[in-house]
C-alpha cells in the first residue's frame, strides 16, 4: 500500500478567507459553521490513513497533539486573564479549571493525555519531541494571544480551541479505533482523555462556548472584525500543525516501506 499516495490528495488546505466587506453576527456565524464543516471534512481525508500506519507512526501522530493540549492552556489563562467580566469569561475560567484537573493534578487533561500516550507504549523520552515547525506554530499563537486584545484572542483560542480542536479529535478518535494494533491491544488503552473529548460533555462545552460568545458579541458588536479575524488565524495554524504531523509522521512511515 502507497501510503504517501493516500496522503498527499488529502493534504490541501481549504480556502476559508473571511467573507469581504463587513461581516454581521449572523454572517460571521455562517462563516464559523462553514470552516467547521471544511475542517470536518479535511479532517476524515487526513485521518484515513491512520488505521493504515505502522505503530511507531500512530505513536508519533499521537504524541505530536499532546503538545497542543498543553499550549492551549497557558494561551486560555491569558485569555481570560485579558477578557472583561462576564459570561464569556466565567465560562472560559471553568473550562481552564476542568482542563487542569479542578484542583487534582493527575486529572488534568495533559497528565490524561500522557497516560494514554504511555498505554500505547510512547516512552517519557518520546513524548518531549515536539516537531520544531509545530513548536514555531504554537510559539507564534502564544505570541499573538499575548500581543493582541481580548477579541482576536476569542477567535484564536476561545473558539478554535472548542470547535475545531474538538471535530478534529472525533474524527481521530474514530479512525485510531479501527488501527489493528490498537484494536488488539484495546482493553490495555487508556482511553480516559478520549471518553471526555469526544463524548457529550466536549459537546456541551461547544455549545456552551458558542452562546457565551454569540453574547460576547452581542454586547459589543465592535469585537467582531477582531474576533473573525482570530478565528481565522485559528483555522490556518490548526491546520498547518496537522499537516506538519502527517507530512513528518505518515511520509517518514512511507520511505520506510
Ligand atoms: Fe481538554
Amino acid at each position: 500500500m502507497n501510503l504517501q499516495k493516500n496522503l498527499n490528495p488529502a493534504l490541501s488546505l481549504p480556502v476559508m478567507p473571511l467573507p469581504s466587506g463587513e461581516l454581521d453576527r449572523l454572517g460571521f456565524w455562517q462563516f464559523a459553521d462553514e470552516a467547521k464543516e471544511a475542517t470536518e471534512a479535511l479532517a476524515d481525508r487526513r485521518m484515513a490513513v491512520i488505521a493504515e500506519l505502522p505503530v511507531d507512526a500512530l505513536r508519533q501522530v499521537c504524541t505530536q497533539y499532546r503538545f497542543f493540549t498543553i499550549d492551549y492552556i497557558s494561551d486560555l489563562s491569558l485569555l481570560v486573564a485579558k477578557l472583561p467580566f462576564g459570561g464569556l469569561r466565567s465560562l472560559l475560567g471553568r473550562i481552564l479549571h476542568e482542563e487542569l484537573g479542578e484542583g487534582a493534578a493527575d486529572k488534568a487533561h495533559p497528565a490524561i493525555y500522557d497516560r494514554f500516550l504511555a498505554s500505547i507504549g510512547v516512552t517519557p523520552e518520546a513524548r518531549e519531541r515536539c516537531l520544531p515547525a509545530n513548536r514555531a506554530i504554537l510559539s507564534g499563537l502564544t505570541s499573538e494571544m499575548s500581543r493582541r486584545g481580548p477579541a482576536f484572542g476569542v477567535g484564536l483560542r476561545g473558539m478554535g480551541g472548542e470547535c475545531l480542536c474538538q471535530t478534529y479529535l472525533s474524527v481521530l478518535f474514530e479512525h485510531l479505533r479501527k488501527h489493528p494494533w490498537i484494536r488488539a491491544n484495546d482493553a490495555s488503552i487508556d482511553w480516559e482523555f478520549w471518553t471526555i473529548h469526544t463524548g457529550e460533555q466536549d459537546i456541551i462545552h461547544g455549545e456552551l462556548t458558542r452562546q457565551a460568545i454569540d453574547d460576547y458579541i452581542r454586547e459589543d458588536p465592535d469585537a467582531l472584525p477582531e474576533l473573525a479575524q482570530g478565528y481565522e488565524r485559528s483555522i490556518t495554524a490548526w491546520n498547518h500543525f496537522w499537516q506538519n504531523i502527517f507530512e513528518a509522521s505518515v511520509s517518514r512511515a512511507s520511505e520506510v516501506r
